[in-house]
């Protein structure tokens, strides 16, 4: 018996990647485009929302053209279109809503909207086509997530933990109080001088540096708190740089600039930050491993999402904590942990098989569902 495939289109324009992509039955990827917007923002050290709209009304054509190409499918194989709806920048989600609106309409396709930061916890799902020479691919793909699960989506504009009962099911149990983690490291970035964005920066110059030469303070709020606070590590590193400021706010004046560190320096505070943030998520996790286990909730995967889930100390510390807690720990490669168009349409899938897709008139909305 053979079973017919399922082919949906995703495209996500949320924040600066102008992203599409093709995936058969939600999880093997066929072709996944993505547009980064990084040359763009650059010299501004962060995303500037009017250049990030404008930016995806250019380039979302030909990164659709070119996915289905690359996907070797057009139009008429398709059995959805996809896009990442909310949350985001407004503008930046309007280019690709009304992109899949108007593709839906001409081609009578189902229109399904797609919570991204759902979709970044679906992303360990995704598995990429081996290459027909590859004679090392395996013959069994990777089992699909196992549920109950704990999720952690870690990206610029999201720092969450959640519940999860399905890949569309899920409950909060705690979230940043200020900055998200990937803010965090971007800003961090600027203070160090190390360049845009800051995640990767970071993450390259921790690989020379000593992350016992400083001391920085974890913040971990209340003894039960489940919640992440980054504004006060940001504040710590940037006076190490700079010395104690005089005066406040604008006015502030501070001993130094920062521009006369070694690159030695810069490194040692790169690994000193990155070990801070990542031992504080992993304290986290820990805690709401054990509440859950509490409540009788006990997971039995550990999923992370998102762009910081690159971040190769958090990858590997993750992975520690899953073997010591005997989780199956699924985290994305790193193509799929940064904004990209197959989470989008691997999520969708789950929606398409449910027989769930939305009207012609499905909303942007800058802020989560969940
Ligand atoms: O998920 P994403 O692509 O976009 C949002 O949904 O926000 O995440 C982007 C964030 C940026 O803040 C970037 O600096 C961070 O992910 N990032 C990293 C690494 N790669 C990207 N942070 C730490 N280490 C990395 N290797
Ligand atoms: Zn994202």
């Amino acid at each position: 018996m053979s079973f017919p495939l399922t082919v949906i289109l995703g495209l996500e324009t949320s924040c600066d990647e102008t992203a599409a992509a093709v995936v058969v039955n939600g999880r093997l990827v066929r072709a996944n485009v993505v547009a980064s917007q990084h040359a763009l923002h650059e010299r501004y050290h962060g995303v500037v929302p009017e250049i990030a709209s404008r930016a995806h009304l250019e380039r979302l054509a030909p990164v659709v053209r070119q996915a289905l190409e690359e996907a070797g499918v057009t139009f008429d194989d398709l059995d959805a279109v996809a896009v990442g709806n909310r949350p985001g920048l407004i503008g930046s989600l309007l280019v690709g809503v009304s992109a899949a609106q108007a593709l839906s309409w001409i081609t009578g396709k189902p229109l399904i909207g797609i919570d991204h930061v759902q979709a970044h916890l679906y992303a360990p799902n995704l598995l990429t086509q081996p290459a027909p020479a590859d004679a090392s691919a395996r013959r069994e793909p990777p089992p699909a997530m196992a549920y109950p699960a704990l999720g952690l989506v870690v990206s610029g504009g999201h720092t969450s933990l959640y519940t999860m009962r399905s890949a569309t099911q899920m409950t909060r149990l705690g979230k940043t109080i200020d900055d998200a983690v990937g803010e965090a490291f971007d800003k961090a970035a600027v203070i160090l001088g190390l360049g845009y964005p800051g995640g990767p920066a970071i993450d390259r110059a921790a690989q020379h540096g000593d992350p016992e030469a400083h001391q920085l303070p974890m913040s971990l709020l209340d003894r039960d708190s489940l919640d992440f606070s980054f504004s006060g590590l940001k504040t710590a590193l940037l006076y190490t740089v700079r010395g104690r400021p005089k005066g406040r706010g604008k006015q502030a004046v501070f001993e130094r600039t920062g521009e006369e560190l070694t690159q030695q320096q810069r490194c040692d505070l790169a690994a000193a930050f990155q070990r801070t943030v990542v031992e504080t998520v992993i304290v986290k996790l820990e805690r709401a491993l054990e509440r859950l286990r509490e409540r009788g909730e006990a997971p039995r995967s550990l999923v992370i999402g998102g762009g910081v889930a690159a971040n190769s100390l958090l990858r590997r510390r993750v992975a520690e904590l899953g073997e010591a807690q005997g989780l199956s720990v699924r985290i994305p490669a790193i193509e799929y942990c940064l904004d990209n168009g197959a989470m989008i349409a691997g999520l969708a899938h789950a929606y398409h098989a449910w027989g769930a897709s939305d009207t012609l008139d499905l909303p942007a909305i800058a802020t989560t569902a969940v």
